[in-house]
């Protein structure tokens, strides 16, 4: 919100949401615009339902729905310690104690952080829920049954993350969703997944304007946020660029942010178009 941009919390995230709300600085009046809340359908209705009252009663008014992601934890994932390490047990995390010794920079900070083995947002029946509870939930994905229900529980907008299909984004648009991100996930549930800029052009169709299109996955540069906004989003998201130098602290995060901008602003410049609200199609080799 300081930035200027908007920030997505995560219902897996390992601080509370009031929390992360609170401490976001930032003209009030914007942080409801510019702070969505994430929600995953983990532990089904009766911890999604609890968690999306608390995000309203927090004052966010924007809810992304994550449907692309129907597995909690992916091999990669896994083998990077995140499990054990979010587990709920110090013992689970003893395999990793050789990966935590060779970076003790990281794990001193982990250590400080609060050695945090739980996910904040995810209760049930008033009890935070760990790694071990997640594996058991059979998919944290929403089904369209379950949007119906949400729909009724969420008095504010409604964001469907994870279409990658014309044919969802007709339904997310029949179902009435505010925005659809366009998103792969970065490929990390599926390795071989439709690239989303590849599908962006069949779904601006589809949607026809009856919704916002964003898009996520590999956003790097500025002149990928060119792309995206040639072929028709209203706006991209960027995700592990940032969380790669948020190991550089907030300090880390403004300068990735700086190089973005000015990416894009001297590419804009070379483009000859003044405003990212100018970028259409007619840039496109492709499109004439
Ligand atoms: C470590 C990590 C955690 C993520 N957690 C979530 C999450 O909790 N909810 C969600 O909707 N997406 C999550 N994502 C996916 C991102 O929102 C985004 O779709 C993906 O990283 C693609 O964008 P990128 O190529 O800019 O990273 C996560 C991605 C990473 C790398």
């Amino acid at each position: 919100v300081k930035a200027g941009i908007g920030y997505v919390v995560p219902h897996m995230g390992g601080h509370g949401l009031e929390e992360v709300f609170e401490a976001v600085q930032g003209p009030g009046d914007l942080k409801p615009d510019s702070l969505w809340y994430q929600i995953y359908n983990i532990g089904a209705r009766k911890v999604a339902e609890p968690a999306v009252e608390r995000a309203w009663k927090a004052g966010y008014r924007v809810l992304v729905v994550t449907i692309e992601n129907p597995a909690t934890f992916h091999e990669r994932v896994i083998r990077g310690g995140m499990r054990a390490l979010t587990s709920g047990t110090t013992l689970s995390t003893l395999p990793h104690l050789p990966q935590m010794i060779a970076r003790p920079g990281w794990s001193a900070r982990y250590l400080l952080a609060g050695w945090r083995h739980s996910y904040s947002n995810t209760v049930l029946d008033g009890r935070i829920l760990n790694a071990r509870d997640l594996q058991a939930t059979p998919s944290p994905t929403f089904s369209w049954d379950d949007l119906e229900w949400l729909r009724k529980a969420w008095a504010g907008k409604i964001v469907l993350k994870g279409i990658l299909r014309e044919e969802d984004a007709r339904r997310a648009v029949d179902f009435g969703a505010d925005a659809i991100i366009v998103s792969n996930h970065g490929g990390r549930t599926l390795d071989a997944s439709a690239t989303t800029l590849a599908v962006l052009p069949g779904i601006v169709k589809t949607v026809n304007g009856n919704a916002e299109i964003i898009l996520d996955s590999g956003i790097r540069r500025g002149r990928d946020v060119m792309a995206a906004l040639c072929m028709g989003a209203r706006a991209v998201l960027w995700g592990r660029p940032s969380l790669s130098a948020l190991s550089f602290g907030e300090t880390g995060v403004s300068h990735a942010l700086a190089m973005l901008r000015g990416e894009l602003q001297r590419n804009m410049a070379a483009l000859g178009c003044p405003s990212t609200a100018d970028l259409n199609g007619s840039f496109l080799l492709s499109e004439k």
